[in-house]
């Protein structure tokens, strides 16, 4: 393994949150969602190179929200796409020639513990082809037809909720998303599409994804308890 670079995808419009502002500038405890994103990612010192994907009239302004940051990782802003498969795919390609393992995290994702980035590298480093984090699921969860009546209740011990940061050999998720034909909501699926087998590793709730209002509230709270238990 020669090095590890990370994929943020960022330029997504955040519909779902609300807010005048792009969703990966919004802010938590005093910083950018991405910057706590970069931060979090960056702290893996395996990771050499992050490009942030961005929304195109925004470039200027998410490079400044990271320009302040003291990594050693390489950092790169470049263009995203109009689906979070295209924004990943774009960000792929900005990374250097070198880099033959990746990470695709969500900038959403704030407040990814160091130890769930770290586990996910370990994995690759072992030879995994894909890896993603996982935490089992709380609510029952019905599969239901177009009639809103209940087909079937799906058996809960063998269900997970897939987080990032999701970890792949470079060429594996680059041919997947050659070959991907349709928009997923992670990066794995597009990996699983093509036959090749996902590890999963423990993930964690505080790696939870800012998706509505309240998402924002809860990691508000997290990281208030992660500061007291600093100061401490
Ligand atoms: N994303 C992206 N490019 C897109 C769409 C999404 O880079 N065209 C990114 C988002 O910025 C986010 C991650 O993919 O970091 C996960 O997507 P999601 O949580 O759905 O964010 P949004 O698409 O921004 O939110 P919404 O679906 O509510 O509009
Ligand atoms: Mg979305």
């Amino acid at each position: 393994m020669t090095g590890v670079g990370c994929v943020i995808p960022a330029a997504g419009k955040g519909e779902r949150l609300g807010g005048p502002v792009s969703k990966a500038l919004r802010d938590l405890g005093g910083a950018p969602l991405l910057e706590h994103a970069v931060r979090a990612i960056a702290a893996c010192r395996a990771v050499t190179h992050i490009v942030v994907a961005a929304p195109e009239h925004l470039l200027e302004e998410f490079s400044s929200a990271i320009a302040g940051l003291d990594t050693v990782a390489d950092l790169h802003v470049t263009a995203g796409g109009a689906s979070r498969t295209s924004s990943v795919r774009l960000g792929l390609a900005a990374l250097p020639a070198g880099i033959d393992t990746v990470l695709v995290h969500d900038a959403a994702r704030p407040l990814v513990p160091p130890e769930v980035v770290e586990s996910v590298v370990a994995a690759l480093m072992s030879g995994a082809q894909a890896v993603v984090p996982v935490t089992r699921v709380v609510d029952t969860i019905k599969q239901i037809d177009a009639a809103g009546r209940v087909v079937s209740t799906l058996d809960r011990s063998a269900l997970r909720s897939v987080q990032t940061p999701q970890g792949f050999r470079r060429d594996v998720l680059t041919e997947a998303l050659l070959r991907a034909r349709g928009e997923r909501t992670d990066d794995a699926a597009h990996v699983e599409a093509i036959g090749v087998p996902v590890l999963v590793v423990p993930g964690h709730e505080d790696a939870l994804k800012i998706t509505r209002p309240i998402d924002l509230l809860t990691a508000e709270a997290l990281l208030r308890r992660r500061m007291a238990a600093r100061v401490n």
